[in-house]
């Protein structure tokens, strides 16, 4: 098939091989939390929305919700799906806090799958806009005491972020390093990051979606990392993350303190093993799998462990 927009062979295999299998266990484990709700950036074309409700029956249309910011891809999605599918348009960070939006929620699955970098910013602020914005999602997802996927994806290209937002990057390289001894993205910043900044912020941001689901008590889990160049060049390289929010459920007798400190040993360890799991790199692994050469058993054995309803012969 050639290549089109957001649908290279790289982008189908994340949605195919690591966001279906993550789906399925999730909504496996979940059976008595129904309806199984979807909210999605979809594309004008919708292809996440057609493989998981059409081909693969994981959500039903109707329990699907889009945020798009661009008026004309909006309007694509519409005349495509029809009105059983809900479409709201506007930028997903000012979505993200009106009554009316969270009127939707809880939701099971959540997919930022965003084109830009993470920290694209203009000006200096506290947080920046994305984190704010899962900040804001994780927010609503507590006031129902909701376990649920959180699917991340964004640029990760050399020169995608401004200088301002490289600042936080470094923050949190040193942070990192100092918090864990865990020095790999603070040295690869200091070298020639052009190489390796998908690396770096694979090492970086789980750390701190961790951070913000600990601080709404969840014990939020990063199940998964994997890159892709839809272009195979390195200018273009997609990083796509996937965390699991469980509620804690702090004993309500406890003070907002002590379940502050309740959940910082567990996000402590989340972070260690977010730092500990292996980078997928899908270019690489659909060249492997082309010439024919098998995964290794190391590979398939971690994907059962991550995603154990999953039948093993779907995954690589
Ligand atoms: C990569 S595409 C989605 C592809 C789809 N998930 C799939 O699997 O085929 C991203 C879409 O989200 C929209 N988008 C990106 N950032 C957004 C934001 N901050 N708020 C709302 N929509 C956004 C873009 O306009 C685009 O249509």
């Amino acid at each position: 098939m050639a290549r089109e927009l957001f649908n290279s062979p790289e982008k189908r295999w994340i949605r195919e091989h690591f966001w279906l299998p993550a789906l399925l266990d999730f909504k496996t484990r979940s059976q008595f939390d129904l309806p199984f709700k979807y909210l999605t950036f979809a594309g004008p074309e919708g292809r996440d929305v057609e493989f998981f409700c059409k081909t693969h029956s994981v959500f039903a249309l109707q329990n699907i919700s889009v945020w798009e910011k661009n008026d004309e891809n909006a309007k694509a999605l519409i005349s495509k799906f029809g009105l059983e599918l809900r479409v709201k348009q506007g930028e997903a960070f000012d979505l993200s806090s009106t009554d009316r939006e969270a009127s939707f929620f809880p939701y099971s699955a959540i997919n930022l799958d965003f084109t830009n970098g993470f920290f694209n910013l203009k000006k200096n602020r506290i947080s920046p806009h994305k984190l704010e914005l899962i900040q804001n999602i994780v927010e609503h997802q507590q006031h129902h005491a909701s376990n649920f996927l959180l699917l991340l994806a964004f640029n990760t290209s050399p020169d995608v972020d401004t200088a301002t937002g490289k600042s936080f990057v470094h923050k949190m390289a040193f942070d990192v390093a100092t918090r864990f001894g865990s020095t790999r993205a603070l040295f690869n910043l200091t070298r020639n990051s052009n190489k390796t900044y998908d690396k770096v912020l694979s090492d970086l941001l789980p750390a701190a979606v961790i951070t913000v689901g600990g601080e709404h008590t969840f014990d939020t889990r990063c199940l998964g990392k994997a890159v892709y160049r839809p272009y195979g060049v390195r200018k273009s390289a997609m990083l796509c993350l996937v965390f699991e929010f469980v509620y804690d459920n702090p004993p309500l007798s406890q003070s907002s303190f002590f379940r502050a400190q309740r959940m910082e040993d567990t996000t402590r360890k989340r972070q260690e093993e977010s730092l500990a799991l292996e980078l997928i790199d899908v270019n690489q692994t659909r060249r492997i799998k082309r010439k024919g050469i098998s995964i290794s058993k190391h590979a398939r054995a971690r994907y059962r462990k991550l995603f154990p309803s999953t039948s093993s012969k779907s995954i690589l």
